[in-house]
C-alpha cells in the first residue's frame, strides 16, 4: 500500500535524498537508477553520490570523511558487520517505525533482519542477497576446445588446460584486492569445504589459517595464475565480465553482480553464458547482502524523504526491478521469482537448500563475515600472493600471522 501511495502523490513535504554507493559499472547503474527513478517519481530529489571501485573500499573511505566532516549522507551502502561498527559510533538512524509500518519482520529472514539491526533496532534497510560462489562461463568456448563445465577443482584444472592448449584464455580475472579475494574465497571453499571454511575465514582458527589445507588452498592458486593473462592487473571485474561474454576469455570467479553486466548486453543464461557454483562447492552459498544504512537527519523533511527511501527500497517493486538488473535475488522472502532467469532461480533454491543444510555461510571478501581490520589483512596477503613469488606455504603462514595482528 505505502509504495503506491508514494508513487501516485508528491508529498508536501519533498526533499532530498543523497545515497553513497558503489554501484557504477554497467548493470550496477541500470539497477541503481530504478532507486532513483522511485524517489524521484515520489517527489524527492536524488542526489548521487557514486564512488567507483568494486567492492566499495574507496566509497567506504570517502563515507568516513563525509561523517568525519559532520556531513553524512542520507543513507549508504553498508554491509554486514560493518553496520555494528557505524552503529556503535552514534550515527545511524532508528528506524523502528518505518520497519513496523512495512511488517519487515514478517518478510525477511531472521538472519538478513538481524543484520541489519544495531541493539535491536533497524539502522539498515536489505536490498537483496547476492551469491558470491559463481563460475560464469562461456559455453561455446569450452565445447571448442573440448572442455567440459568443470564441477571440481580437479575438473576445472582440467577444462582451463584444455582451453589453454587450444590457445584460449581459460580465466578473466581483473588483479585487484577485491578481486584476488573473491577468487581466493571460492577456491577456500572449494578445495577446503564449509567446515574450513568456517574454521578459517569466521573463527579465525590460527592452525587452520596456517595448515595444510590452506597451503593446498595457495598451491591451488598458484596453479590458477597460469591461466590468467599478463593484462589482468588493475582490470575492473566487470571488463572481466565483459571478455566471458565475448568470448576473450572462457570463465570468470565472481559473484552474481557479474550477472548484472549479462543481462545488460542481452545476453540470455543457459545460451549465451552458464552460470554456475564455483568448482567444489555446489551445496554451499557464499552470501554478500547489500544495505543501505541511515545515518542520523537533523530536519523533520530530511527524516520524512529518509522514510521514503527506506519504505521504497523494502518495496516489492523495487527489490523485483533492482534485483532484475543488479543480478541479486530479492531480500524479501515474499517476491514471486517468475520474471527473475534461470540464475536467479537457482541462486533461490540453492540458498533455502543451504539454510536448511547449514552450508549457508558469510562472504568475507564482501565484508560479511569479519571486521575491516581483519579483513584487510588477509586480503593483502591473498593480494600479495598473487603479484609475487611467495610460496604457498609462506603464504599461508602470512595469513595466520596477518590474522594475529589486526
Ligand atoms: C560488492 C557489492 C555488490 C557489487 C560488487 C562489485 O561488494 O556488494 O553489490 O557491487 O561489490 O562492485
Amino acid at each position: 500500500m505505502a509504495a503506491v501511495a508514494l508513487s501516485a502523490t508528491t508529498p508536501s513535504h519533498a526533499g532530498e535524498v543523497e545515497v553513497l554507493h558503489w554501484w557504477t559499472s554497467g548493470g550496477e547503474a541500470r539497477a541503481a537508477q530504478a532507486l532513483r527513478d522511485m524517489i524521484t517519481a515520489q517527489g524527492d530529489t536524488w542526489k548521487d553520490y557514486a564512488v567507483a571501485g568494486g567492492g566499495g573500499d574507496n566509497a567506504l573511505t570517502a563515507l568516513k570523511t563525509r561523517v568525519v566532516s559532520g556531513q553524512p549522507p542520507t543513507a549508504a551502502q553498508i554491509k554486514g558487520p560493518q553496520i555494528q561498527e557505524w552503529g556503535a559510533e552514534g550515527v545511524l538512524a532508528n528506524i523502528d517505525a518505518i520497519a513496523t509500518d512495512g511488517n519487515w519482520n514478517a518478510v525477511l529472514p531472521p538472519a538478513i533482519a538481524s543484520i541489519m539491526k544495531y541493539q535491536g533496532h533497524y539502522v539498515a534497510a536489505p536490498i537483496n542477497v547476492h551469491r558470491v560462489n559463481w563460475l560464469w562461463v562461456n559455453p561455446a568456448m569450452l565445447a571448442q576446445a573440448g572442455a567440459t563445465v568443470p564441477t571440481t577443482m580437479a575438473s576445472f584444472f582440467e577444462a582451463a588446460d584444455k582451453l589453454k592448449a587450444a590457445g584460449m584464455l581459460p580465466l578473466a580475472h581483473g588483479g585487484d584486492p577485491m578481486q584476488d579475494a573473491t577468487l581466493f574465497e571460492s577456491v577456500a571453499l572449494g578445495v577446503g569445504g564449509v567446515d574450513f571454511y568456517r574454521k578459517a575465514f569466521i573463527e579465525l582458527d590460527a592452525a587452520t589459517l596456517s595448515g595444510p589445507t590452506m597451503v593446498a588452498v595457495f598451491d591451488a592458486m598458484q596453479r590458477i595464475k597460469g591461466y590468467i593473462d599478463k593484462g589482468s592487473p588493475g582490470r575492473d571485474w566487470n571488463l572481466g565480465t565483459v571478455m566471458v561474454m565475448n568470448g576473450k576469455a572462457a570463465m570468470q570467479f565472481m559473484g552474481d553482480w557479474a550477472k548484472g553486466e549479462f543481462t545488460a548486453a542481452g545476453k540470455v543464461a543457459g545460451t549465451d553464458y552458464l552460470c554456475v557454483p564455483a568448482p567444489g562447492t555446489a551445496g554451499a552459498f557464499t552470501y554478500n547482502i547489500d544495505s543501505l544504512a541511515m545515518f542520523t537527519q537533523s530536519s523533520p523533511q530530511a527524516r520524512s524523504s529518509q522514510a521514503h527511501l527506506a519504505t521504497a527500497v523494502m518495496s516489492p517493486e523495487f527489490q523485483t526491478v533492482f534485483n532484475l538488473n543488479k543480478g541479486s535475488i530479492p531480500a524479501r522472502i515474499d517476491v514471486p521469482l517468475d520474471r527473475f532467469d534461470a540464475c536467479a532461480q537457482q541462486s533461490s533454491a540453492d540458498l533455502r537448500a543451504a539454510s536448511s543444510a547449514q552450508t549457508l555461510i558469510p562472504s568475507f571478501s564482501h565484508k560479511m563475515a569479519m571486521s575491516p581490520a581483519v579483513e584487510g589483512g588477509i586480503v593483502d596477503v591473498v593480494s600479495r600472493f598473487m603479484h609475487s613469488s611467495l610460496s604457498p606455504k609462506a603464504a599461508a603462514a602470512q595469513l595466520a600471522a596477518a590474522v594475529k595482528a589486526s
